[in-house]
């Protein structure tokens, strides 16, 4: 990843993170690999990820470890290690590359990166709503207004164990329709048939009975609570009951993000809930929910129709031509670093003729060229070349440069006075 490119990231990135700091998710940083046990007991046996999808390799002690396909194995796997769901709640996110053997393609890698957000230790809907809201408000924040959010319940293990009954029956009476992996996942994980991508098999799990039928009370009370707190919140969605998700730990809420702009991977964004992972991972009983946005997607989305403050171009270029400019340039530029901090200041190096240094200053993007030769260094003051607006050069003395730099970072750049 290149500049500019890394400069959209980090924009990005920064936007992310201070948005969910301000919900109070707190940053966990976890290791790119763990046991490959690790991800069988929790995304699940029979999973594309677990089964088709993990890059494992046996160490030199004989482990067998896999470069970690999301984050949220992980993180649970440390909030035990660490006591850190014991009667308490957490929030907390991470950043990171995320690895998977798919079949590479716009919007889908081999290496791809995730920012999580997990809570745990709280049971109700309340946190669900509050996942999803804030998911909700990066999209506006970043200029986005078509992306839709599915939800779904999954309900509770008793329940769908029951629905796992009713579900192979009804496969198995249409056996002759089922693909070769829909054979296979009818004994091991029929429910992971609803995900197949297969359009022969479009109709027949468009007939299939549906999960809600069999819901206990309580997750049925869950996902109605869900469903108050959205409209409370004025959060649209579509309740969409073949989202199963592609991973085993979910139960109750799960939801995607998703958008039409970006073709067949449009994804943005997903998550739920997974209220049995920590037990069956060795942890106490806890609650916990949480989503984990693809970057990639995001940006692709954010490049097409959003938009992201600021850019990482320099405000300034400064010009120094002949000794004495530079004799009297660079340790100004120091003193308007020392009092204008975001100030982005590219101070010319390695000498050149004015016009090579002005071609220097278009090419790093900057918005101004502040144009010190010797006749400037002598009388104290440049000369502010606008680089990208069509408007007069202006003489500016360097007592006054740095308030009048302060008004063009203040307006994003875009006017020097
Ligand atoms: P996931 O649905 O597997 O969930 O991945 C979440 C998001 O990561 C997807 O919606 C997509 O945007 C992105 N993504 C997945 N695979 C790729 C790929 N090969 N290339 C590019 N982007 C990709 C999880 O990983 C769960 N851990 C989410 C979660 C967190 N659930 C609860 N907490």
């Amino acid at each position: 990843m290149l500049p500019p490119e890394s400069g959209l990231w980090q924009r990005l990135e920064v936007t992310i993170k201070a948005l969910v700091e301000s919900y109070g998710y707190r940053e966990i940083r976890l290791p790119i690999l763990e046991r490959t046990e690790l991800f069988k007991r929790s995304i699940g046996e029979v999973t594309d990820i677990v089964e088709k999808e993990m890059y494992t390799f046996v160490d030199r002690n004989g482990d067998s470890l896999t470069l970690r396909p999301e984050g949220t194995a992980g993180c649970v796997r440390a909030g035990i290690e660490h006591g850190l769901f014991h009667n308490q709640q957490q929030r907390l996110w991470y950043l990171g590359p995320m690895f998977r053997h798919e079949r590479p393609q716009k919007g889908r890698y081999r290496q791809f990166h995730q920012v999580g957000v997990e809570s745990f230790g709280i049971p109700g809907p309340d946190v669900d709503a509050e996942l999803i809201v804030l998911g909700a408000r990066l999209w506006a924040g970043l200029g986005l207004s078509g992306v839709r959010l599915e939800i779904n319940t999954l309900g509770d293990a008793r329940a769908r164990a029951r629905y796992r009954e009713r579900l192979v029956a009804y496969l198995s009476a249409h056996r002759t329709h089922l693909d070769a992996d829909a054979l296979r996942r009818l004994e091991s994980n029929p429910l992971r048939v609803l995900d197949s991508k297969n359009p022969e098999m479009a109709e027949l799990i468009a007939g299939a009975p549906a999960l809600i039928d069999e819901l206990d009370p309580e997750a049925l009370a869950h996902y109605e609570a869900l469903k108050g707190w959205l409209d409370r919140l004025g959060i649209h969605y579509v309740e969409n009951p073949r989202l199963v998700r592609g991973l085993d730990y979910y139960n109750r809420t799960v939801f995607e993000w998703i958008s039409d702009q970006l073709g067949a991977q449009g994804t943005i964004c997903a998550g739920g809930r997974y209220d049995g992972l920590v037990e069956q991972l060795g942890g106490r009983s806890t609650p916990a929910a949480g989503f984990a946005i693809g970057l990639e997607r995001l940006l692709d989305l954010v490049r097409s129709e959003g938009r992201l403050e600021e850019s990482d171009h320099p405000h300034a270029y400064l010009v120094m031509v002949g000794p004495r400019a530079e004799a009297v340039g660079r340790p100004f530029a120091e003193g308007l670093r020392d009092g204008l901090p975001r100030l982005r200041l590219l101070a010319n190096s390695g000498g050149g003729s004015f016009k090579s240094q002005l071609r220097r200053a278009d090419r790093s993007g900057a918005r101004l060229a502040l144009i010190l030769g010797e006749d400037e260094a002598a009388g104290g003051w440049v000369q502010v070349k606008y680089l990208r607006e069509d408007r007069e050069q202006e003489r500016v003395a360097l007592s006054e440069l740095s308030e009048f730099l302060r008004a063009t970072i203040d307006t994003g750049g875009q006017s020097g006075s």
